[in-house]
């Protein structure tokens, strides 16, 4: 069942002789040839030429169906043309300036049509760089210092951030009550002090442990984990309540999961946070984060009403072509191109269970209106040590090599995103290559 790794690899590096020598001679100047460390595919990554609509190309001159939309941040596919008139405008007359362009207000006022909750925005550059003044925010709006954020989550590389992101089992601590582990060496020696770590959809060790620290909580930062993990949304309207009784900051994080609704996955649980961090989508493909809230928090940053001691800048924040990009992308990604693309998620979310369920491979699907996952576990995925437990790593990634070398860029069968302009002919024709390329053998 589905050909061998080393069969797979050896088509892999036969069918890309330019990627292989691309990466090889990109060795001596980045560490591991790449400029950041998830492109260090085994055996190597392809390099990408071009792309249109749905599909990339590689300089081998294969074609891709884009599964992957560029971390799940593009929702138009690749140079949709409202997106690249708007940019045009300003390519040839200036690009950046340093004072505002006028985009800047009409981005912002799309977040805030869109996201009831949040009442007005400042720009970043990431949503790293948002997460990092969200919770800088939150510290100075409360005047407390823990942060409470849960395992398993991805809130961006900053030391903040990337505790408990991806711990190692032996420093994990027990599932109810999981210790702060920082991810990196390196981080600062202090951080994971001031970070409270949660198991998802358990709600008594959530209420137990937020309880324990509510006097030292600035804020909760909440991952959906839409299309990855099994979470209801009563959990987080659950985790909602319990943070406003308790007089903690709740803050969701829709750097990812604004693409799951028009007004993010928010508006699809039903929750209303009192800050919300933003990236991905809302730069239309150009490095971009914002966050936005409740008016009295953000007014934190309103230098004309006094001094408060914190402000946030950065050369390249609010910069005119990642607005004008970001500002066009949300205009066309109306609600009818959501429903439309929840539909194609549909299909291919039950085309994808049918194969599995008739291969008699274990399978469980999280899915959510146009992100899906497929974990190749009988578990059910509900949070990050069940998530981490799955045993099938070898089929997944024999899979991922099989489809790309049909055409599919679908890595992991992990967050397949769905953008506007595929169509139910696509979904099919994927879900044919992925039934042939499970039953074909070395
Ligand atoms: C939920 C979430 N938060 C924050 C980030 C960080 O965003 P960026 O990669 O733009 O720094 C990511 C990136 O994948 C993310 O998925």
């Amino acid at each position: 069942m589905v050909k061998s790794k080393e069969t797979l690899e050896r088509l892999y590096t036969e069918a890309n002789p330019k990627s292989k020598t691309q990466f090889a001679d990109s060795q001596g100047v980045m560490p591991s040839g790449v400029a950041k460390s998830t492109s260090a595919w085994n055996p190597f990554p392809i390099y990408i030429d071009r792309a249109q609509d749905c599909y990339m190309w590689d300089i081998d001159g294969h074609r891709y169906l884009d599964f992957n939309n560029s971390s799940t941040a593009l929702i138009l596919g690749h140079s949709p043309k409202t997106v690249v008139e708007e940019m045009s405008k300003l390519v040839n007359n200036g690009i950046v300036f340093g004072p505002p362009s006028v985009y800047e207000k009409l981005a912002s006022e799309e977040i805030v049509k869109r996201v009831p909750s949040v009442k007005s925005v400042r720009w970043a550059n990431s949503g790293t760089e948002a997460v990092m003044n969200t919770l800088r925010l939150a510290r100075a709006f409360t005047g407390k210092f823990k942060i409470a954020k849960f395992e398993g989550a991805f809130h961006g590389t900053s030391d903040d951030a990337q505790v408990s992101h991806a711990p190692s089992m032996d420093k994990a601590g027990p599932r109810e009550a999981p210790n702060p582990v920082s991810d990196q060496r390196g981080a600062g020696r202090r951080v994971a002090e001031d970070i409270v770590v949660l198991p998802y959809n358990d709600r008594e060790s959530v209420e137990l442990i937020l309880q324990e620290h509510k006097d030292d909580l600035a804020g909760l930062i909440y991952e959906p984990k839409a299309g990855g993990y099994d979470i209801p949304f009563d959990f987080v309207q659950f985790v909602e309540k319990t943070c406003n009784d308790l007089g903690i900051l709740f803050i969701m994080d829709e750097v990812k999961h604004f693409r799951v609704s028009y007004g993010g996955y928010q508006e699809l649980a039903g929750v209303s946070p009192d800050l919300s961090v933003f990236g991905k989508l809302v730069g239309g493909g150009l490095p971009v984060g914002a966050f936005g809230g409740r008016q009295d928090i953000m007014d934190l940053l309103d230098g004309t009403k006094g001094k408060s001691g914190i402000s946030s800048s950065g050369t390249y924040s609010g910069h005119a072509l990642t607005l004008a990009a970001g500002w066009a992308t949300m205009k066309a990604a109306t609600p009818e191109v959501y429903e439309y693309m929840k539909k194609l998620n549909d299909r291919l979310t039950s085309g994808v269970g049918d194969v599995f369920t008739r291969a008699q491979i274990p399978c469980s699907i999280v899915s959510h209106n146009n992100i899906m996952t497929a974990h190749l576990t009988d578990t059910p995925v509900r949070d990050y040590r069940s998530a981490s437990s799955k045993t099938t790593g070898d089929l997944n990634n024999r899979l991922s090599l099989a489809l790309m070398m049909e055409g599919y860029l679908a890595r992991g069968l992990s967050e397949l995103t769905i953008s506007e302009p595929m169509t139910e002919t696509i979904i099919d024709d994927f879900i044919t290559t992925l039934e042939r390329v499970i039953y074909e053998e070395d």
